[in-house]
């Protein structure tokens, strides 16, 4: 495995790879999550590629940039065991040097759910994510399904930008209790821990109605609701279901592909998670 920590050292080395190459960008903190995405590009590639850069630019002001959990040694060995040949550490100057005024916005996608609640930030995803493919030049890129709308996001980029890279999804990983794999998860406390679970549980429930037939956009999205609110600890931000492709809001029956999402917050952390409903083909 080599290390780049500069943009020229990893063109350098990005030379040396045979194709394809596949790419996971994260922001560190690595868990069993970004393993799975690297495993997976091991399996479907001749070379991988991590980068490990916690991206200022889709923080908020009030969000957590500070306080983002870092471990560099860690990161660097679970990379090495999951079978990455490439790590790109760049620095802060070199991403956004000083003066840079070029951004990349995904208009239509990024209003609603998280671009709602999280002006900008998809701006800064968009913006990062451009910048790390055009550095690393992948065949292929792997996302995971637990950032939802940022995974429509990317594909909704990539098309519209000609952007010679094949986007891979891969499903949620979760603790054996449900909770999903965050990298904040370390920030919560014992009790909120144990109330997170009403998020994963939540969905479970609406989605063992979707499949017992209830169709009723709004009496699933009350069963998410009613698992969470039950909760002491936990403030809703919101529970979507959404059209799975363009993110519009379900009002009344539900026909085609819909994703279930939430954001909740425990004290100062906030968790996401979803799952999507697909009926079942007619016929
Ligand atoms: P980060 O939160 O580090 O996540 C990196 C990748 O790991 C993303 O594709 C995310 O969806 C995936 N991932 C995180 N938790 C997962 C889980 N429990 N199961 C499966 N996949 C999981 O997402 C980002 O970083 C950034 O926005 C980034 C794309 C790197 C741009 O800065």
């Amino acid at each position: 495995m080599q290390i780049a920590r500069t943009i020229a050292e990893f063109r350098a080395l990005r030379r040396g790879a045979r194709p394809p190459l596949g790419f996971v960008p994260t922001m560190g903190y690595l868990h069993a999550g970004h393993r799975a995405l690297i495993e997976r590009a091991r399996s479907e590639c001749a070379a991988v590629a991590v980068s490990i850069f916690v991206n200022p630019m889709q923080f908020g002001p009030n969000e957590d940039f500070e306080r983002y959990p870092r471990d560099e040694p860690g990161d660097l060995a679970l990379c090495e065991a999951a079978g990455a040949d490439l790590i790109l550490i760049p620095p802060l100057h070199e991403m956004y040097p000083a003066g840079t005024s070029t951004a990349v916005r995904v208009g239509g996608l990024t209003g609603v759910l998280e671009g709602a609640h999280r002006p900008g930030h998809f701006d800064g995803v968009a913006t990062i994510v451009t910048k790390l493919f055009n550095v690393v030049t992948p065949d292929r890129s792997y996302f995971g399904r637990k950032d939802a709308q940022q995974l429509r996001v990317i594909r909704r980029l990539v098309r519209d930008l000609d952007l010679p890279v094949e986007i891979v999804d891969c499903a949620t990983v979760r603790e054996p209790d449900g909770l999903a794999l965050s990298s904040r998860n370390v920030y919560l406390s014992p009790e909120e821990r144990a109330q997170a679970l009403s998020l994963s549980r939540g969905l479970r429930r609406a989605e063992e109605a979707f499949v017992a037939g209830e169709r009723d956009a709004e009496a699933l999205r009350r069963l998410v609701r009613d698992e969470i609110e039950a909760q002491p600890l936990a403030r809703i931000d919101y529970v979507s279901l959404a059209d799975s492709e363009s993110l519009a809001e379900l009002e009344g029956r539900v026909g085609g592909p819909a994703l279930l999402s939430l954001a909740v917050r425990f004290g100062g952390t906030r968790l996401i998670d979803n799952v999507v409903l697909e009926p079942p083909a007619a016929g």
